[in-house]
């Protein structure tokens, strides 16, 4: 533990101030000076707040970023918070103490970013809210942006289940695994998923568990569902499907089912709804082991260097640009799915 406070208190801002003191350009003040100063040949300063590597999707996440500064020319102050806002706060504060072009972040959680976002504002650096969103009230605090809609993912998930249980008599017994409490994509999935099925009595959430996007949680969840009395039930009641915020709850949960011998997806009593498309949520999707795959789009980078340069360069950038996903389900060919980079 204090070795990672040591980490991002101390070790982090030397590391930046290396970093930044090689290539700082002299312009660097509040936002008209840094106009005012910008040439075109400037190389660009972001500062990157990621929120850790919670999941085989963050981490691809985090890659597509890097590489795609790398191939923009941009140079990234990439930092990892650990699952910790506070060290999410530390790394902002820090790029604005060394004045990069523009910061870029992907809010672990919706709420508790005034403070810092205000004192952005007042060094004149931009901010690009990424993959997550952040409350309204802070509306007034960043540039745009950039990310997924996690709202349509949860109505998605809830559009396969209509179609599934269509002239179904009901009921139907939802068990829904959220990703971490006060984050946007699972808040966004929760209220979309419900948005579709509120009106179709036969669907019921009977329980809804935070996994925190972790694989380890899901397993964890599933271990404790069986331990009541080794069949695939809640507080008594069957569980027909399964919804999960994300790939890595819902590849633990299968690991534990799958070593009960419980038999989940097409053909059986037990429908599974994932979100995030990653490669092995695919071949299990292939196997018949799960029945629907909403996709999160993690190639988000291109878009976040795009925005950055025109923020650097004093213009304009979209409010909200939302990256597309696809759906896969038990009803689709895909035999000839390209294999996935995730
Ligand atoms: O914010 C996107 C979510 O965060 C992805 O669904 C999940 O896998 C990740 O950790």
């Amino acid at each position: 533990m204090r070795g990672r406070f040591l980490f991002v208190s101390i070790f982090l801002p030397i590391l930046i101030l290396s970093l930044v003191s090689c290539t700082r350009k002299k312009g660097a003040g509040t936002l008209s000076e840094r106009e005012r100063s910008f040439e075109k040949n400037d190389r660009v300063i972001v500062g990157f707040s990621q929120i850790g590597a919670e999941s085989a999707w963050r981490i691809y996440n985090s890659k597509d970023v890097q590489s795609a500064a790398q191939k923009a020319g941009i140079q990234l102050l990439y930092t990892n918070g650990e699952q910790k806002q506070e060290n999410q706060i530390k790394a902002i504060r820090t790029f604005i103490m060394y004045q990069v072009d523009v910061i870029a972040f992907v809010p672990i959680v919706q709420d508790g970013w005034g403070n810092v976002l205000e004192e952005a504002r007042d060094a004149g650096i931009p901010v690009i809210v990424c993959d997550r969103k952040i409350n309204d009230e802070y509306d007034g605090l960043y540039a745009g942006y950039v990310g997924t809609d996690s709202r349509e993912e949860g109505r998605q998930a809830a559009r396969f289940l209509l179609r599934k249980y269509e002239g179904c008599e009901g009921p139907v017994n939802i068990f829904e695994l959220r990703g971490t409490d006060g984050a946007s994509a699972s808040e966004g999935r929760r209220v979309g998923f419900r948005e579709l099925l509120a009106s179709d009595s036969r669907f019921r959430i009977i329980h809804s568990e935070s996994g925190d996007f972790m694989r380890s949680r899901g397993e964890e969840i599933a271990r404790n569902i069986l331990a009541g009395n080794g069949t695939f039930a809640v507080n008594g009641e069957r569980i027909d499907v399964v919804f999960s915020c994300n790939d890595g709850m819902t590849l633990g949960l299968l690991d534990v089912l799958d070593q009960q011998g419980i038999a989940t997806g097409v053909g059986s009593p037990v429908t599974i709804v994932t979100v995030d498309a990653q490669q092995e949520a695919i071949d299990r999707l292939k196997e018949g082991r799960i029945n629907c795959v909403v996709e999160c789009n993690p190639e988000q980078g291109a878009a976040v260097m795009d925005l950055a340069k025109r923020l650097a360069a004093g213009l304009a950038i979209p409010r909200s640009t939302i990256v597309s996903g696809k759906v896969f389900t038990e009803y689709d060919d895909l035999s000839s799915l390209p294999e996935r980079k995730y």
